[in-house]
């Protein structure tokens, strides 16, 4: 089937190669011609772990390519929408700018045959006014959102847990079978809905991970005031099947850029439909997730003796988690700048995102290895659980340390063994560790 994908970044990008795995003929859409010139020369530009490889054969295949003129989608039988909806800057709900000027650039190359299909997160609503405005074009569309997580976008893409295809008319639900054959014919379950049920697919999943990982941290709280150690509760709380272990890892909190603009944008979203109070519990979910971020910098400090001016301090992590190179909304980065603000010379290393992360605050400074940003430092972060770190033998870092303390803010260092190494570790919600 010939399709075109409207929007390259991790979403788009990953979506248009995976689509040409499953046998398609995909044509890639962007605004941005360095995004395109690199994608055509098989360069991803950004960090996906399998999707440089994906990229090559859906190029050396001839069934893929990545153009900025929407005049090359024209015929195609399926036009995916897969750009950004990022945080407004003058308010917490979605900027809808992307997706409006997609429809738009693509308006002249509707026919009556073409389905226009969303992918992107939106605010519920949007599908049907997006109907409304093509109707003219006698092209359809249809909702079929993206699940997808940075770092296992392939996997998640080509062996999702579930598809969900949000129609108003069967033949629009057939269509999208055809596209997904392979994966239903493996087994992909399938849910056919309305376009709100699958708007809100969506948004509610976001803001269950985001709540479940905001509801551990809570505990870590507790943990903190009380000597308890959030990483065996977690344990234990994850061994009730009706629980689960997944999303209670306690630390730092979550950031990028999905969990924190869409519980934002789903609480405007229901202000505006007169259901705010529903969503009440999601501004406690919002600060929890943020007193993290002040917490590790007060742990820091006090680690410090109470001023961080003049003070070395090591970052481990720049990126929002490991195995990506987005620094968007990275509670790494956040506790790195505060500390920076604070008076202290903050030196960062990120196996990845050393890049993104100096684009976005170039006052910091950084090094090329762990052990270079080590060099010198009064106190360790542990921000983001990158297994580079993991790995490292604490014995090797401590002596290019001026003093041996360790904050792993992710829970994800063996305490013992760094203890034995000879440092003070220092970890959330486990004073006791
Ligand atoms: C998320 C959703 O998982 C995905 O389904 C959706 O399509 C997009 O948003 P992503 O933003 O790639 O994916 O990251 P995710 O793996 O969900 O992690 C989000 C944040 O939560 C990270 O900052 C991570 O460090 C943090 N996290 C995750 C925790 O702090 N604890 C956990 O137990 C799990």
């Amino acid at each position: 089937m010939r399709l075109s994908v409207v929007g390259t970044g991790y979403l788009g990008a990953t979506h248009a190669a995976c689509m040409v795995e499953l046998g398609h003929e995909v044509v890639g859409l962007d605004t941005d011609a360095a995004k395109v010139a690199a994608l055509s020369q098989g360069r991803v530009p950004f960090w996906e772990p399998g999707l440089d490889a994906v990229l090559q054969r859906g190029l050396d295949s001839g069934r893929l390519r990545f153009t900025t003129d929407p005049g090359e989608a024209m015929g195609a039988r399926v036009h995916f929408l897969c750009v950004g909806t990022p945080q407004r800057a003058d308010s917490p709900a979605a900027d809808l700018s992307q997706v409006n000027g997609a429809v738009d650039a693509l308006l002249p190359v509707l026919d009556a045959g073409a389905l226009l299909v969303g992918k992107s997160t939106v605010p519920v609503g949007t599908a049907a006014a997006i109907a409304d405005k093509v109707r003219p074009t006698g092209a359809r569309v249809a909702w079929n959102p993206e699940f997808l997580r940075e770092g296992h976008a392939v996997e998640d893409t080509l062996r999702p847990d579930r598809l969900v295809f949000g129609v108003r008319d069967p033949g629009d639900e057939a269509v999208l079978r055809e596209v997904y054959a392979p994966l239903l014919d493996a087994g992909t379950p399938l849910l056919v809905t309305d376009f709100a049920t699958a708007e809100l697919v969506k948004v509610a999943a976001n803001a269950f991970l985001a709540t479940k990982i905001s509801f551990i941290n809570a505990m870590a709280e507790v943990c903190e005031a009380t000597g308890g150690d959030i990483v065996t509760l977690s344990a234990a709380l994850g061994m009730d099947p009706r629980i689960g272990p997944q999303f209670l890892r306690a630390g730092l909190g979550f950031g990028g850029g999905c969990l924190p603009k869409d519980i934002r944008a789903f609480m405007a979203r229901a202000g505006e439909l007169g259901v705010d109070e529903a969503l009440m519990f999601l501004r406690d979910i919002d600060d929890i997730n943020i007193r993290r971020r002040q917490h590790t910098v007060d742990l820091a400090i006090e680690a410090l003796h109470g001023s961080a001016t003049k003070r070395t301090i090591a970052v481990w992590g720049a990126a929002f988690k490991p195995d990506s190179d987005d620094v968007r909304d990275s509670p790494a980065l956040h506790v790195a700048r505060a500390l920076h603000d604070a008076g202290a010379r903050v030196v960062v290393h990120d196996p990845r995102a050393i890049d993104n992360a100096r684009a976005l605050f170039p006052d910091l400074e950084y090094a090329d290895t762990a052990e270079e940003a080590a060099r010198g430092a009064d106190v360790l972060l542990l921000l983001t659980e990158w297994r580079d770190y993991t790995g490292i033998d604490p014995a090797d870092v401590l002596p290019l340390m001026t003093t041996p303390t360790v904050i792993d803010a992710r829970n994800a260092l063996d305490v013992g063994r760094w203890r034995s190494a000879g440092w003070t570790y220092r970890a959330l919600g486990r004073p006791t560790a």
